[in-house]
């Protein structure tokens, strides 16, 4: 892998923990217990090789369908994940942020989020977002609706609305858009993820299920990015 020519911003579905779990006769919790791990090694492999900017897609609008057991599980994980991270994030100048929609969020987790951003929130090695209660469609609907209230206060004008418009009133202002989006565990699908920022993104799909996604596997995904010819519409 070539240290130049790094992907800015990588952004990973992290998908396959249950069929990990379940490959193993265990619980699918157990499955993101251990994708929880692997977050972990993700993020510090990352900041090492020097991406600045790392999006996690950790729960879903849709994601709610699940089993309330599993759901629970989650927001377990995360709530005792952040409050464990905290002090390595602080310690490896991480900043962390999150996407979504936070209105339906146990108000414990919410608190760890909180906690979380304030504190990191002078870090810049590495540029950490956690999606959780994300979607595209969701955030491009709650920018919409929040460009369409400052049209009716006349604070935006309808022609004034652009692409750099639109991009500052989503969740991911912040974030340069991807250059590289990784779903682990074989599916071909965006699942609703990123839907405006991935207009120009190259995509990897591997078959290696999110626990099993290691570093070198990360370091495989560079460098197929690194091979692709980027053309934006160009020549
Ligand atoms: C991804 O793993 C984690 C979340 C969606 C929270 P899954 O739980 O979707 O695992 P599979 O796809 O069922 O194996
Ligand atoms: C996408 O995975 C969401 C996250 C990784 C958080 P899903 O497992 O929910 O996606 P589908 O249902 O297979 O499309
Ligand atoms: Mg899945």
């Amino acid at each position: 892998m070539e240290s130049n020519n790094l992907p800015i911003h990588i952004a990973i579905i992290m998908d396959g923990n249950g069929r990990w779990a379940q490959a193993r006769g265990l619980p699918r919790i157990y499955g993101h217990q251990e994708g929880k791990q692997n977050v972990k090694r993700i993020v510090k492999h990352a900041a090492n090789l020097g991406i600045k900017y790392l999006s996690l897609f950790a729960f879903s609008t849709e994601n709610w369908k699940r089993p309330k057991e599993e759901v629970d599980g989650l927001m377990e994980i995360l709530r005792v994940g952040l409050q464990e991270e905290r002090p390595e994030f602080i310690r490896e100048g991480i900043r962390v942020v999150f996407f979504g929609d936070r209105t339906r969020l146990p108000r414990e987790v919410l608190k760890e989020m909180e906690l979380t951003e304030s504190l990191t929130s002078s870090n810049s090695r590495l540029h950490l977002a956690f999606a959780i209660n994300y979607s595209g469609r969701d955030d491009i609907l709650r920018a919409t609706k929040k460009i369409s209230q400052k049209v009716v206060e006349g604070k935006v004008k309808v022609d004034d609305i652009d692409n750099e418009l639109i991009s500052q009133e989503l969740d991911t202002r912040d974030f340069p858009d991807p250059d590289l989006i990784i779903r682990t565990s074989g599916e071909l699908r965006i699942s609703n993820f990123y839907l405006w920022q991935s207009a120009y993104s190259e995509f990897y799909f591997t078959p290696v299920l999110w626990p099993d996604f290691d570093e070198k596997e990360l370091e495989s995904a560079i460098e197929a990015y690194q091979s692709r010819k980027r053309r934006f519409g160009g020549i």
